[in-house]
């Protein structure tokens, strides 16, 4: 049983503008709290529906300590399940993509069609109600060819991010894509580290020289440039393409499109495009990025030629698994119109570079002399913005649970 009351008292004692106290990056009772009353209870960008193109196709994926999967159905609607067998609660289906007829279960084959209804289930009693053993759903929507899960029965709202996140994505047509890779990395750090890292670019000049060459990693914001003219230019370029540049923002995700670096179209290593199809109405590609971020774990760019999805899963109190996707037109053929290595070869390094930057953030925080430092507002603002919403989901739990003696 988690202690709540000193998971309340440890939020108490973190100084507004700092870092957390050092349990919230290390500790068990903590990192299980956060699968609970974060994972547990927000909105996860899970991947593109061009991953799931017919009637049959699944997703599966672990959020936090619950396996769950996405389904298309006959009626091509796509439904979520908790990918736990209404039997004795084994995985259903393996974690990645399959296609199938029914979501057959390994152990005992219980048999569900998909829409989660059990359908075959042998040698059970007499009295057996095979209606009471349907798949738990999870909560889905989509936006504009994305698919986003809650596992909570009472989601936060999502409606306000939809209306306005929707016309910024649409033109992008993801719908008309394909997923051309995806790699995961296993990193030795707490997911609070690795999402710190992953909402500022104060460490990108020095650590990301590649990056650097194309993402503007000295902007206050990334949702806007800093050189208003910049700014104007871009601004009144996008919207001649009918392409809005925002930026708009809710409490847990934010979306803008911004320029990239002068005289570069694309993020990758030379800043040129690494795909000769573009994706999208984008006219030649030439579109800077749209990016959004959703609270507690993700980031994605929409370019002129792809698109990349970076998801933040935590497996241990020191350790979090990194997902990434490239999405990119359907069209293209790889080989001759993108190849493998020039798509991935910024992000991976990118990521690699992360990596050990988390790892070493780990180790320095778990020392008996660390003391939570302050962010800067200027460079961190984006890392002030995702602790600050963790302590307040984290309380707004809390305060659900609160003992009526307390
Ligand atoms: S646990 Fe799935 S059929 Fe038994
Ligand atoms: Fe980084």
């Amino acid at each position: 049983m988690t202690d709540l009351a000193r998971i309340r008292a440890l939020l108490d004692q973190r100084r507004p503008g700092h870092a957390l106290p050092q349990e919230f990056y290390t500790d068990p009772e903590i990192f299980a709290f956060d699968i609970d009353a974060i994972y547990g209870q927000s909105w996860t960008l899970v991947g593109f529906e061009a991953e799931l193109p017919s009637p049959g196709c699944t997703l599966a994926l672990t959020i936090g300590r619950s396996p769950v999967v996405v389904v298309r159905g006959r009626d091509n609607a796509l439904r979520a399940f908790f990918n736990s067998c209404r039997h004795r609660g084994a995985q259903i289906c393996a974690d990645g993509l399959s296609k199938r007829p029914r979501l057959v279960c390994p152990y005992h084959q219980w048999a569900y069609d998909l829409q989660g209804k059990l359908v075959n289930a042998t040698r059970m009693a007499p009295d057996f109600n095979p209606a009471e053993h349907n798949l738990r759903p999870v909560a889905l929507r989509t936006i504009a060819g994305t698919i986003y899960l809650c596992l909570s029965d009472t989601p936060p709202a999502f409606d306000d991010f939809h209306d306005q996140f929707e016309p910024m994505l649409a033109p992008h047509q993801l719908h008309l894509g394909k997923v051309a890779f995806e790699a995961t990395l296993v990193e030795k750090a707490n997911w609070k580290l690795v999402m710190e890292n992953a909402r500022e670019c104060y460490h990108c000049a020095t650590n990301h020289p590649e990056l650097s060459v194309t993402f503007p990693v000295g902007r206050r914001s990334l949702g806007m440039a800093e050189q208003q003219h910049v700014t104007e230019t871009f601004e009144a370029r996008m919207a001649e393409q009918g392409l809005p540049t925002g930026p708009v923002e809710g409490a847990w995700w934010q979306a803008g499109r911004f320029p990239l670096n002068e005289g570069t179209q694309s993020l990758t290593m030379d800043g040129r495009p690494c795909v000769a199809r573009t994706i999208g109405h984008v006219g030649n590609g030439d579109v800077g990025s749209l990016r959004w971020a959703l609270e507690p774990h993700s980031f994605a760019h929409a370019l002129g030629d792809y698109v990349f999805m970076f998801s933040a899963m935590p497996t241990a109190p020191e350790e979090t698994v990194v997902t990434a996707k490239w999405l990119v037109s359907a069209d293209a053929v790889e080989g001759v119109d993108y190849t493998i290595p020039q798509l991935t070869e910024l992000w991976d390094k990118t990521n690699l570079q992360d990596r050990v930057l988390a790892e070493n953030n780990q180790r320095g925080v778990r020392s008996a002399g660390f003391i939570p430092g302050p962010y800067s507002p200027e460079a961190e603002s984006l890392v002030l913005r995702f602790v600050d919403w963790y302590c307040g989901k984290a309380r707004e739990y809390l305060a659900e649970r609160r003992p009526a003696s307390d």
